[in-house]
């Protein structure tokens, strides 16, 4: 069974066998981080929308590591242009690899990437489902609340990552209700008390999860992880 370890904010990390996918890998200027890029030779690296908070570290990363960067085509072109592996995907289409299969879905959100006084306009935020060992994870990425989560929702999800902060994406009313559509078997909470914007009380969506659907809810601190 695949493991996921929660880095901090959006980043976490799957193992799977001999492969490592990282998703989001924020960790540099990460207030929630516990570790460091040099920590991760990741196989390849998942990237939900082209905001800093998401692509992060994931240049210097998939370059030392010779990892494959999967995102939608225009974040996979602008850091190809960086000297980075790629493989593009878009809305809807997803691609079996040696270490899993990825397919993008929609979400309800930007993906503006800036760069010193320069902003860089990166297609359309995705979220990612990964089937790795036959478990299929559910990575929101940063998104309001929409009613095609039912039509995600139709595959057996194991595991979703949903983003609870509230003020750039669902705050956790919403989330229970992303929830309910998702049907996941475990649900982790994203996104959420990495600033102060964003401040919620996880235990507190969690008991609402428990209370009101079939899903379990797992709160995991950065640097823990769980099989699923
Ligand atoms: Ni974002
Ligand atoms: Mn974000």
């Amino acid at each position: 069974m695949p493991t996921l370890t929660f880095l901090g904010h959006a980043a976490c990390e799957v193992a799977n066998g001999d492969a490592t996918i990282l998703i989001d890998p924020f960790l540099t200027g990460n207030p929630a981080a516990v570790t460091k890029p040099e920590d991760h030779s990741p196989t390849a690296i998942l990237i939900s929308h082209g905001h800093n908070d998401h692509v992060g570290d994931a240049v210097d990363i998939a370059r030392r590591a010779n990892a494959t960067i999967v995102a939608n085509f225009e974040i996979a072109m602008y850091l190809q242009q960086k000297g980075a592996t790629v493989h593009p995907l878009h809305i809807g289409g997803g691609r079996a690899f040696p270490w899993g299969h990825v397919k993008l879905t929609p979400a309800w959100h930007g993906s503006t990437y800036e760069e010193g006084d320069q902003m860089h306009a990166l297609g359309m935020p995705c979220g990612l489902l990964l089937r790795a060992g036959d478990r299929l994870l559910y990575h929101a990425g940063d998104t309001g609340l929409f009613g095609d989560m039912a039509l995600i929702g139709r595959e057996k999800i194991h595991l979703a990552l949903i983003p609870i902060g509230d003020n750039f994406t669902m705050g956790p009313g919403d989330a229970l209700e992303a929830v309910k559509l998702l049907k996941p078997e475990t649900v982790v909470p994203i996104h959420y008390n990495t600033f102060d914007l964003i401040r919620q009380d996880p235990a507190a969506f969690a008991r609402r999860v428990a209370a009101e659907t079939s899903s379990r809810c797992v709160v995991l601190q950065p640097g823990e992880g769980l099989e699923y």
